[in-house]
C-alpha cells in the first residue's frame, strides 16, 4: 500500500484539498507518515498494533488518532464522514466485506468520497490470509494453512511459495474467499452508488467511489507526477493493463 499511497494517494488527496482520512491497517505507521505530512489532515488509524505500538509512535503526532482495535470492532462506533478509506488490514473476505458493509451502513465515507483497497490482485484477490483465524467466525473462515502460495497454482505448495507461516486459505477462488470477491459481494449489492476501478502493481490497489450523482466519471482522480498526468484510467497502464468496472457487472 505504502507505494499507491506515495505516488497515489497522497498527491491525489493534496490536489482534492480532502482532510479526513481513515487508514485501517497501518503496521509501522510509514504510510500514516505521508499522510500525516498533507496540511490540515486528520487520520484515524485503525489497527491492533500487531507490527507496532503506533498510539506510542504517533502519541505527540496531533493529526493523527490511533484507534487500537480490529476494524470491525472500531469502525461500529465511529461517527465521522470520511472523504477517504484505506483498507489494508486483514485481507480476507469477512473482514473487507463487513468492513466495506459497515462503512457504508453507518455513513462513514461521505458521497464523493473513495475507499481504496490494498491487496486486490494476487495473491489475496481471491485467497483469504488471516492475520488471526481465531477472530474469524468459523463458519466464514476457509480452511487455512500455512504452505507457500505460488502464482498460478490453486493448491498451497509444501516447499515453495510466498508467505510461509502465514495463515491461508488452502484453496485460490470460490466463494467468499478474497480481497477482490469481497468487493465484488458488496458492489453487487449497492448497485448505482459505487464506481470500482483498479491499478495493477503492487499487489493490485482497488478504487470504489461512492458517487455523487449518476454522470460523474472517474477521469477527476488525476495526479501530476514529474511532469506527466496520471490518473486511475492511464496511470497503471505504465506497469499493466487497467480495467475499468461499473457497478453490476463482474470484475475481470
Ligand atoms: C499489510 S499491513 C499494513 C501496511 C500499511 N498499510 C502500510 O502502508 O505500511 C497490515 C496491518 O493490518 C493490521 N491488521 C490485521 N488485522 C486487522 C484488522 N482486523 N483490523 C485492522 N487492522 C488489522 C496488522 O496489525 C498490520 O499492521
Amino acid at each position: 500500500m505504502h507505494t499507491f499511497v506515495k505516488k497515489f494517494i497522497v498527491p491525489l488527496l493534496a490536489k482534492r484539498r480532502w482532510t479526513r482520512v481513515c487508514e485501517i491497517g497501518a503496521s509501522f505507521g510509514e504510510s500514516t507518515e505521508l499522510l500525516a505530512a498533507l496540511p490540515s489532515i486528520a487520520v484515524t488509524v485503525i489497527d491492533p498494533c500487531l507490527d507496532c505500538d503506533l498510539e506510542k509512535k504517533f502519541g505527540d503526532t496531533s493529526q493523527v488518532t490511533v484507534k487500537r482495535g480490529l476494524s470491525l470492532e472500531v469502525l461500529p462506533g465511529l461517527h465521522n464522514s470520511f472523504d477517504c478509506i484505506l483498507i489494508d488490514g486483514d485481507h480476507n473476505w469477512y473482514t473487507v466485506y463487513h468492513e466495506l458493509k459497515v462503512i457504508a451502513d453507518r455513513g462513514l465515507l461521505r458521497r464523493g468520497g473513495i475507499v481504496f483497497l490494498h491487496d486486490v490482485d494476487w495473491p489475496w484477490g481471491r485467497r483469504d490470509m488471516y492475520y488471526q483465524p481465531e477472530m474469524i467466525p468459523s463458519e466464514h473462515r476457509q480452511t487455512c494453512e500455512l504452505k507457500g502460495v505460488v502464482q498460478g497454482q490453486r493448491e498451497l505448495s509444501d516447499r515453495d511459495g510466498f508467505s510461509r507461516g502465514v495463515p491461508k486459505a488452502t484453496q485460490e477462488g470460490g466463494a467468499r474467499n478474497g480481497v477482490l470477491t469481497a468487493i465484488e459481494d458488496f458492489m453487487g449489492e449497492h448497485k448505482g452508488e459505487y464506481e470500482f476501478s483498479r491499478l495493477f502493481g503492487d499487489d493490485g490497489l482497488g478504487i470504489l467511489f461512492r458517487r455523487q450523482n449518476a454522470t460523474e466519471d472517474l477521469s477527476f482522480l488525476s495526479v501530476k507526477r514529474k511532469g506527466a498526468i496520471y490518473n486511475c484510467l492511464t496511470w497503471p497502464k505504465r506497469v499493466a493493463e487497467t480495467i475499468y468496472h461499473r457497478a453490476g457487472k463482474p470484475i475481470r
